[in-house]
């Protein structure tokens, strides 16, 4: 069984709360123990300064992120855990990337064009306060994905469309220089709870109504306490649809409690009560990992060689990786022969054609050729060229015709019949596509 890599980038921008914790440390943290799979988490720390611009926030959110994600279990000697910006080639791929990206398809950016409708709306003009990074940010994002050669991203649904733009940004490139990266693909897990917030709207920062994933016992307990709820009172049946005290504790607890938490809305458990059972069982589950944050948040520069150490081993994938690309697109030696310019296209990406055409001797033929131009199949001359036409079509319809086609064709130095009928069978799966 082949390995899936998966990877995946957190920006570094603010405190980890527990939506955060349930939509994506947690999942990941489990993911990353299921054989079969190598995980690539790294804190996106380039990307945290597109939108911050305080170094004071970004470097407290590093060390938080990356301390909650070792609480959490995260273990750096199973998944390659590093920092972005200790990565110098992904960089340098963003600018390989950028210049094989459309200008046109960055103006479609989801991100880009929320800002240009806002300022439109206003009345500004519409690139107003857009910073080049903004709008660079999904290329940034691609060289993240393909620098590794990631083949799951897992994501929200909202990033949907930067994984679409990677594996176009992928596809791009190979066609133009070789079979060089893997197409990627978003991971979506819908099994994931979006875990509500204070105010019962989908917990988020931006919404500022979040529960910060290592709060205190106290601080937690607080915080839960203002969780809104409505006014019914203790006796009163209530309902667990669109309750976010509900929805949050369902996402610590096991089916069997959740069970009974519900019988216990129907049977008119009173809102402190409730609160009380919702504290205790996300305690239950912060408590032990609470420990190992505070212990690790105090010893920052045990983080920071953890972090370089997991540099040290995506740099060792990245830096001869780079070197292949730099090669690739021409940045080379000098003193390399200039034989090796050419551009490497294998068969997947660059398929066999047919080529028909008039010789001097008035007579009409065709031949199939490889993408490097080389032959494959040459056909003997034919009177009309309708013949010759239909000879190919028959070709392209059912490779098997080539037995029968024989007589019709000259044999090419070096190359069997059985490859000719392994390109054709390549055509004609390309067409069913
Ligand atoms: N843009 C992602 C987010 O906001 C973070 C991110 C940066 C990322 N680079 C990535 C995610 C690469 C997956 C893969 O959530």
């Amino acid at each position: 069984m082949s390995t899936t890599r998966y990877l995946t980038g957190i920006t570094t921008t603010g405190t980890p709360h527990l939506g955060n914790f349930v939509g994506s440390i947690r999942p990941s943290v489990a993911a990353s123990l299921t054989p079969g799979v190598q995980s690539f988490y790294f804190l996106a720390d380039y990307h945290a300064l597109i939108k911050c611009e305080d170094p004071v926030r970004i470097q407290r959110s590093t060390l938080e992120i990356a301390a909650s994600w070792l609480a959490a279990g995260l273990n750096p000697e199973k998944v390659t855990f590093y920092r972005q910006s200790d990565i110098p080639e992904i960089p340098e791929l963003t600018w390989l990337l950028t210049c094989v990206t459309g200008k046109g398809v960055l103006n479609r950016a989801h991100a880009y064009k929320a800002s240009v409708d806002k300022n439109t709306a206003a009345g500004r003009e519409q690139d107003d306060g857009v910073t080049a990074g903004l709008f660079m940010y999904p290329v940034l994002m691609g060289a993240d994905i393909l620098m590794f050669k990631a083949h799951k991203v897992p994501v929200g649904r909202d990033q949907i469309q930067h994984i679409e733009m990677a594996r176009d940004m992928a596809a791009s490139f190979n066609h133009l220089y070789g079979e060089h990266f893997v197409l990627p693909e978003a991971a979506i897990d819908d099994h994931v709870a979006t875990l509500p917030g204070l105010d019962g709207r989908k917990m988020s920062k931006s919404y500022d109504n979040t529960i910060p994933l290592f709060s205190s016992r106290e601080q937690l307990k607080k915080l839960i306490g203002s969780i809104l709820t409505d006014s019914r009172a203790p006796g009163e049946a209530k309902e667990v649809e669109g309750s976010a005290l509900f929805q949050i504790y369902q996402a610590f607890a096991t089916p069997q409690e959740t069970e009974a938490l519900r019988k216990a809305y129907a049977d008119g458990i009173a809102w402190g009560d409730a609160k009380q059972i919702l504290f205790e069982r996300v305690d239950q589950v912060i408590a032990p990992m609470r420990a190992r944050y505070e212990e690790l948040i105090h010893n920052p520069a045990r983080i920071e060689q953890t972090l370089l150490a997991g540099a040290e081993r995506a740099r060792a994938l990245a830096t001869p990786f780079i070197r292949e690309l730099r090669a690739a697109v021409g940045l080379r030696s000098l003193a390399q022969a200039p034989s090796a310019a050419k551009p490497v296209k294998s068969a997947k990406t660059a398929l066999p054609s047919f080529k028909q055409y008039r010789e001097a001797d008035g007579k009409f033929y065709f031949k199939l050729v490889d993408a490097e131009g080389r032959l494959l199949l040459q056909s003997a001359a034919f009177d009309a060229p309708k013949d010759a036409g239909q000879a190919i079509a028959q070709l392209q319809k059912d490779p098997d015709a080539l037995q029968a086609l024989q007589a019709r064709l000259v044999p090419v130095a070096g190359v069997s019949l059985s490859d000719a009928a392994a390109a054709l069978h390549a055509l004609a799966q390309a067409a069913a596509a």
